[in-house]
């Protein structure tokens, strides 16, 4: 527990460098200055009570080091706090607050009483701004500040709250995000006398499956890269995980929920190349850095930070996360196999979409995990050094994906790998491959393009005309040589090797209408692997296809050679392992 310091009025220089400004809006912004509060004065228990949403009344009680009587009254003054006293301390803060100001700012659109104890006091003391000096109350070692009536007398904001159960979500959502990030520290939450949350001390991991599920934790996976002067933990969703909307995010900074451009671009580039268009992924990430290379003095709500060196903060987020998709990927491609047992029953595996949720590794998967592991690196070896493969090596081992046996309804293929059955969706492979082969060709700036024996004339309309017009040269740029030949016509006469195969006017349509939505020319770049996902998506084999043997394994081998082949473009994956374990379990053999 911290020592209780005194409370001190800040300088009047140091005030006016303090991001100044209104920041109770609503009751969930009491909430979180008070759990800020607590979790300052060193507590191990936090427990809120609310009534009405938090409108009526918001009780946050902590056991935490206390407040001296003769304090109290300098709690409620503005620009007074305990937390720091010189522009050197702001420079280097570790707590939540130092402003000196919430408790002045509550209690001025509220009816505030603060209780009191410390560890050296015989009872506790109860102040609010009504009395003139400090009154002698019950309470143990700790603190409780209740607030009432909030806006009762300041109509104009009232008018802004919603309804009671709007404001009891946003209250819920601050306690959950506050609760994430100090998971040693325990909390409950109560709205109209129910216990609503519990939330016993912990683990990280554990904090998180807490307040957000099960099966959140279960598709998401463990961050942890230590730097010095900067760490970041917590986990990441795989890409089969990712949501349409983005409100699995949350990131901290010393501890502190905060919005950052930084990082979120950071994270992006990280899932650039597994999640398509607008999928978003879900994280919970802890970004610890040395105070002194962090302002958090930007905002009066301390949601924004700023960072000294905000270049290697992004390289040091956007590397560790990208390492920890890539391992993830060769994990749960390579060695995750459905986990079969009697809460699995074998049916489940009918349908696609239970087949993906029972993909989780289990404890008894790990060894094959390991040699998978290692049979990937031997085999990237082995492309690079022939030597390897002269080591006279078993060639099952040597192709992990294994030898084409058939292929079923026209959409899987069937394999046998060394391990047991592979079951591959060959669009979603080869729109992998495809992308990948696009992109190593743009990078290295050779592209190669088919000339169209007969150019395609169609019709577009004519806002893609326009669209043509603008951004012929980008359109070249990624193969398309295509040019406007009347107000609604375009004339296509070339297009990129790879995709040549394919369905070429609907591909041609898909890009402009990337374009369109994508917007200004600046962005067309920026977005140019997105757009490199449409062209694969619409340039790969389509189900339904037939296939010869040949062809599968080309695909096979095809797989093995290219990153990440086991996730298409649309983060969904593009094979399975079935290993002989698995199929005995499937047909109870031996058991
Ligand atoms: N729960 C608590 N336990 C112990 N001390 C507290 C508690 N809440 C407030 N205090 C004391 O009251 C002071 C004023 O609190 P207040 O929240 O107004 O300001 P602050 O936390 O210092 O800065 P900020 O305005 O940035 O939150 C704190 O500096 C702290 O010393
Ligand atoms: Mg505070």
């Amino acid at each position: 527990m911290t020592l209780q310091a005194t409370i001190t009025p800040l300088p009047d220089k140091l005030v006016s460098q303090i991001a100044a400004g209104e920041v109770i809006e609503r009751p969930a912004s009491v909430l979180k200055e008070l759990l800020e509060n607590a979790i300052d004065a060193g507590s191990s228990s936090i427990e809120v009570r609310l009534q009405g949403g938090g409108i009526k009344r918001i009780m946050v009680s902590d056991n935490g080091h206390g407040i001296r009587p003769e304090q109290l009254h300098l709690a409620l003054n503005r620009h007074a706090t305990s937390k720091i006293s010189s522009l050197k301390d702001l420079e280097h803060v570790g707590s939540m607050g130092f402003r000196g100001e919430a408790l002045a700012a509550i209690d001025s659109v509220a009816r505030l009483t603060i209780t009191s104890r410390t560890k050296t006091c015989e009872h506790a003391w109860q102040f609010n701004s009504r009395l003139s000096k400090p009154e002698a109350s019950s309470g143990t070692t700790g603190t409780t500040v209740d607030v009432r009536q909030l806006f009762d007398e300041v109509p104009a904001r009232r008018k802004f709250l919603r309804t009671e159960s709007t404001e009891y979500t946003h209250c819920s959502q601050t306690f959950s995000r506050i609760a994430m990030a100090r998971p040693d520290i325990s909390f409950r939450l109560f709205h109209n006398e129910k216990l609503q949350r519990n939330l016993p001390a912990t683990t990280m991991m554990q904090r998180i499956s807490d307040v957000l599920g099960k099966e959140f934790a279960a598709e998401c996976v463990p961050v942890d890269n230590n730097h010095g002067l900067i760490n970041i933990s917590g986990m990441i969703s795989r890409p089969t995980f990712a949501r349409n909307r983005a409100d699995r995010q949350f990131l901290y900074v010393n501890g502190r929920y905060v919005r950052d451009k930084t990082v979120s671009h950071a994270i992006r580039q990280a899932y650039a190349d597994v999640l398509h268009g607008d999928r978003q992924p879900a994280f919970v990430l802890f970004l610890d850095i040395d105070p002194s290379l962090v302002d958090v003095n930007v905002h009066p709500a301390k949601h924004e930070v700023r960072f000294r060196e905000s270049g290697a903060v992004h390289s040091f987020v956007s590397k560790t996360l990208q390492s920890a998709l890539e391992q993830s990927a060769i994990e749960s491609g390579l060695a995750q196999s459905p986990v079969i047992n009697n809460q699995h029953p074998p049916q489940t595996y009918g349908s696609r979409h239970a087949a993906q949720s029972s993909l989780t590794l289990s404890d008894t998967s790990a060894t094959s995990n390991k040699s998978w592991e290692q049979i990937y690196k031997a085999e990237k070896t082995h492309q690079e050094d022939i030597k390897v493969h002269e080591a006279s090596r078993d060639q099952s081992e040597a192709m992990p994906m294994g030898f084409a046996i058939a292929q079923i309804h026209g959409i899987y293929i069937l394999a046998q790998n060394q391990h047991g059955l592979i079951i591959v969706d060959m669009h979603a492979a080869h729109e992998r491959i495809v992308y990948e082969k696009l992109k190593t060709a743009m990078q290295e700036q050779n592209l190669s393009v088919q000339e169209l024996l007969v150019p395609m004339v169609f019709d577009v309309g004519e806002e893609y005309v326009s669209i043509v017009h603008e951004y012929s040269d980008e359109l070249l740029n990624l193969g398309f040589d295509v040019s406007p030949t009347g107000p609604a016509t375009i004339t296509l006469r070339s297009v990129p090797a790879l995709l040549a195969n394919g369905d070429i006017e609907t591909l041609m349509r898909h890009v402009l209408d990337d374009i369109s939505t994508i917007g200004t020319s600046a962005h067309v770049k920026e977005k140019q692997n997105e757009l490199l996902a449409t062209m694969a998506c619409h340039g790969s084999i389509r189900a339904n296809r037939l296939l010869t043997i040949d062809e599968m394994n080309a695909l096979l081998r095809d797989m093995e050679n290219t990153e990440r082949s086991d996730q298409c473009n649309h983060g969904r994956p593009t094979w399975v392992q079935w290993t002989i374990k698995d199929l005995d379990a499937m047909f109870w053999r031996g058991q």
